[in-house]
């Protein structure tokens, strides 16, 4: 079980993506899981641009992530970051960020997750990955990134 002090880790997954029942939507469910089968309690929300984010207060890591199209993260995850109070509530924030895309991981390291990271103030980044869509639709994928994101979590100074 993932513990801070006595209680479960808290986790909120929140996403975005132009499908319903895509490779994003798979692949996020694979790894709420997964992190519910590590002992933490866990919720998933996909992102809306104009949405309140003062209930991540609640949870202990943030994973955060969305699909590339066409150059940029997914719309609402991008506005969110941008017009919401989102980035506010991120600030010092334990934090596991993909991004899923079509493109050389090179690149979409360059490009694409500093889309996300340029948005968080003092993060405590427990994982970060980038997913082809081969890597999402492999089941090893959500399990490699839990088990990172956990034991990662398990090392940090708590708050
Ligand atoms: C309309 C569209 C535009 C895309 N644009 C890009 C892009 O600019 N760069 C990239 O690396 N991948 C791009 N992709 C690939 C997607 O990011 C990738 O297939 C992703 O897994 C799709 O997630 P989904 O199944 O949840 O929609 C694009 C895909 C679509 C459908």
């Amino acid at each position: 079980m993932t513990k801070n002090e006595s209680r479960p880790m808290k986790a909120v997954i929140l996403y975005d993506s132009m499908s319903v029942g895509g490779s994003t939507d798979r692949f996020i469910d694979a790894v709420g899981l997964e992190l519910a089968k590590s002992g933490a309690y866990v919720e998933k929300a996909r992102c809306r641009q104009n949405g309140d984010y003062s209930f991540i207060d609640e949870f202990d890591v943030v994973v955060m992530g969305a699909p590339i199209y066409y150059l940029l993260v997914s719309s609402q995850l991008f506005g969110a970051l941008s017009k919401s109070n989102l980035k506010q509530h991120l600030k010092g924030k334990m934090v596991a960020l993909f991004v899923a895309c079509g493109s050389p991981e090179p690149m979409a390291r360059l490009l694409y997750l500093p889309q996300l990271k340029m948005n968080l103030e003092k993060p405590v980044i427990l994982a970060e990955r980038v997913l082809s869509p081969d890597q999402l639709n492999d089941p090893a994928t959500a399990s490699d990134f839990v088990v990172e994101i956990v034991g990662s979590y398990q090392k940090a100074p708590k708050p």
